[in-house]
């Protein structure tokens, strides 16, 4: 059995990729310092409270356990926020993600699993967006996820460790199951605000901008289900484990407007939805849409969520449920 260590899997990506890795037989040790995740969702595997720079926590948590793999989560993911406050992205996505990952080498991990985004393709040149793109990220956090997986590249080359780079378009969704799903705090992302209007904890949803070049004039995204998110990591850790380094994106390969995910929202809950109008906020591309051709055909990974209804019915029913005494 191999063991695999989850950075951020309090989370709401990790979290999934926690139950993800446990169910396909890994052993799985969750680290999480519970500023932004949740202690009640980590379910699977042991969880250890710290900090990925915390070097001496690190030092006995590679001591204690042999890991085979370190899945890396955790960082910090507003983009708005790292505009503002450059140094605590690089503070914590890049310094101590080097931390981390000297530890993983001191240790004869094999596998460095990295969670990237599509923010480091930057504004895209071609639609849909391959791993091939060129990357010119924009944002300090995009630059972030970038220059650390110029580290792996580097370290994988020079040094006995391979890289599973997975670069998100939009995670969308909650686990099925219910047990796990999207809770920030401060809320960001469209859905899960969209789905606090349907239920009055917000009085409407604003629109930030309705005058892109786009055919309603709302930004498009490609949301993907974490729950498939979730299966793409296990399918792209084993492949990197038993063969080589790897880079995939994972989307949808399918583009929704900010009108469309309203609709689709009004459609799942039946509830009335408000909606406001606003400006375009800052940085946002007009469409972004990614290729997961490559990890298709490559690992035979294919969204079971690929409806935005389907996605939507998920992460309301998770909204319900998490938020209903609130
Ligand atoms: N939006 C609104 N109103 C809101 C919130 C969002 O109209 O109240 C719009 C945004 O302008 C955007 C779309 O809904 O067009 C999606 O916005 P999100 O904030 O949900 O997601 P982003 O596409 O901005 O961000 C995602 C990830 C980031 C990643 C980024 C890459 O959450 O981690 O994609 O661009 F960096």
């Amino acid at each position: 059995m191999k063991t695999v260590l989850i950075t951020g899997g309090a989370g709401y990506v990790g979290s999934s990729a926690a139950k993800a890795f446990s169910e396909n037989g890994y052993r799985v040790i969750v680290l999480d310092n519970l500023i932004y995740g949740h202690k009640e969702f980590v379910q699977w595997g042991n969880f250890i409270e710290g900090d990925i720079g915390d070097t001496s926590l690190l030092e006995s948590l590679f001591s204690n356990y042999k890991i085979d793999m370190v899945s890396h989560f955790a960082a910090f993911a507003y983009v708005g926020e790292s505009v503002k406050n450059p140094r605590k992205y690089y503070d914590n996505n890049l310094v101590k993600a080097l931390t981390l990952l000297n530890q993983a080498l001191e240790n004869d991990v094999k596998v460095f699993q990295f969670s990237s985004t599509c923010a480091t393709y930057g504004n895209p040149t071609h639609i849909p967006i391959t791993e091939s793109h060129r990357q010119k990220p924009f944002t300090p956090y995009g630059k972030s996820k970038f220059f650390f997986e110029e580290i792996l590249r580097d370290a994988a080359f020079s040094y006995n460790i391979r890289f599973s780079i997975l670069r998100y378009f939009n995670a969308a969704g909650a686990d099925p199951g219910g047990k796990i799903g999207e809770d920030h705090t401060p809320e960001t992302h469209l859905i899960p605000l969209v789905l606090d209007a349907a239920s009055e904890r917000r009085p409407h949803i604003e629109i930030f901008g309705t005058d892109y070049d786009t055919p309603d004039g709302t930004c498009i995204r490609d949301y993907i289900h974490v729950t498939d998110l979730a299966a793409a990591h296990v399918l792209a850790a084993e492949k990197t484990y038993d063969a080589e380094s790897t880079i995939f994106n994972l989307g949808n390969g399918n583009g929704f407007s900010v009108r469309e995910v309203i609709e689709s929202a009004r459609t799942v809950t039946g509830r009335n939805i408000h909606v406001i109008e606003g400006n375009r906020r800052e940085g946002d591309p007009a469409k972004l849409i990614g290729s997961s051709a490559k990890i298709m055909t490559e690992l035979g990974w294919k969204p079971k969520y690929a409806s935005l209804d389907k996605i939507i019915e998920t992460a309301w029913a998770w909204h319900q449920k998490r938020f209903q005494d609130h």
